[in-house]
């Protein structure tokens, strides 16, 4: 299949301006793209919920609320363009954390009106799977390509046929991923959050260290919660006998449980690798920052002969580059968004653009 890059620079005369506005979590984020080359690309992170120990929701959208007016205003400034030159405002409707959602769907619904510009609502894992096809001059993945999107909130197998037409083959039944980073991360006294620092830990560990229970889920589905369980009892068991055994053996049970996790993901993968014949496989969402996660697909691309695509760190964890991206390829297929919706906390996948 010809490259889409082609086909959408034969299609586009007029490559559309996008502004686009993530908020659905912790980071206020703002982006312009052009075409598909991205213009400016701004994130602000919430530090606050660093000394709870998790994002506390309230305080969320409150730092949205301040932050939402200078972030945009810094992308316009970054783009070099004004408010006029704005063709669709690409926005993240849902899943994420309602008071956080709420203020860039009203910001993005306020300013649409206001310029009179058509609406784009995107659903934030779109985003993070489409961030591959900004175009940076690396190699894009050919369709259909697998795409293993691991985030805070999800995990999930997508055989992504097209820009519009995802098919989720596998999710997670209880814990996302990135989740169990956090949470056991949590446990062995890491702050929030725990992923990059189990991360960091992990590569100074030894991986077979210790062994943790791994679930037995059928078909293409995950399971981590069964994890963090093992790892709490164990970790009850051996403090028990040596109060400092977390502090002595902190790299070695980072590396332990990050290989676990791994294990869990991988087995899922390389399953529905093997059911489909698919050999473009892609990785998106947080945890797809993960060093550990990376290497492994390398050395499983190279093992198997895949086509492995990793995104940029920038464009791993969240960011409005990604939304803008999702945005254009709705913009391309005339699938727009309208003031009558609001955020939705738990938007469905496909929901989006299918009403
Ligand atoms: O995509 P994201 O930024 O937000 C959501 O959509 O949830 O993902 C955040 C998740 C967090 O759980 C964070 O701990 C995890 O991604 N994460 C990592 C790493 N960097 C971020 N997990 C493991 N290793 C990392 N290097
Ligand atoms: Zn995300």
């Amino acid at each position: 299949m010809p490259s889409i890059r082609t086909n959408l620079t034969k299609l586009n005369q007029k490559a559309p301006v996008i502004l686009a506005i993530e908020s659905s979590c912790d980071d206020t984020a703002a982006a312009v793209l052009k075409n598909d080359t991205i213009l400016a690309n701004i994130t602000s992170t919430q530090t606050i919920h660093e000394q709870y120990g998790g994002v506390v929701p309230e305080l969320a959208s409150r730092a949205h609320q301040q932050s939402i007016v200078p972030v945009v205003d810094a992308a316009l400034r970054q783009a070099q363009i004004q408010l006029s030159d704005i063709d669709a405002i690409a926005y993240t409707r849902g899943p994420g954390l309602m008071g956080s959602l709420v203020v860039g769907t009203s910001f993005a619904k306020a300013l649409s009106l206001a310029l009179n510009k058509p609406l784009i609502d995107v659903h934030h894992m779109h985003g993070h799977i489409l961030a591959h096809f900004i175009n940076e001059g690396q190699a894009i993945p050919s369709f259909p390509f697998i795409c293993l999107t691991v985030s805070g909130g999800h995990t999930q197998l997508v055989v992504v046929h097209s820009p519009t037409n995802l098919e989720i083959k596998g999710s997670t039944i209880d814990d996302a991923a990135g989740e169990a980073f956090d949470k056991i991360a949590k446990i062995i006294g890491l702050p929030y959050p725990g992923g990059p620092l189990v991360d960091k830990l992990a590569q100074e560990g030894n991986p077979d260290a210790f062994a943790f229970s791994k679930p037995q889920v059928v078909g293409y589905d995950f399971s981590f919660s069964g994890l963090k369980t093992s790892v709490l009892y164990f970790l009850q068991k051996q403090t028990a006998v040596d109060p400092d055994f977390v502090e002595k053996n902190k790299a070695d049970i980072c590396a332990s449980v990050q290989r676990t996790i791994l294990d869990i993901l991988f087995k899922k993968l390389e399953l529905l690798v093997k059911d489909t014949g698919i050999k473009d496989i892609a990785i998106a969402g947080g945890v797809s920052a993960n060093t550990g996660l990376r290497q492994r697909l390398m050395d499983t691309g190279n093992k198997k002969g895949w086509n492995v695509f990793i995104p940029k760190f920038a464009y791993c964890t969240d960011n409005a580059a990604m939304i803008a991206m999702a945005g254009k390829f709705l913009y391309d297929a005339g699938i727009f968004g309208n003031q009558s919706q609001g955020a939705e906390a738990r938007l469905p996948f496909l929901r989006s653009w299918n009403q």
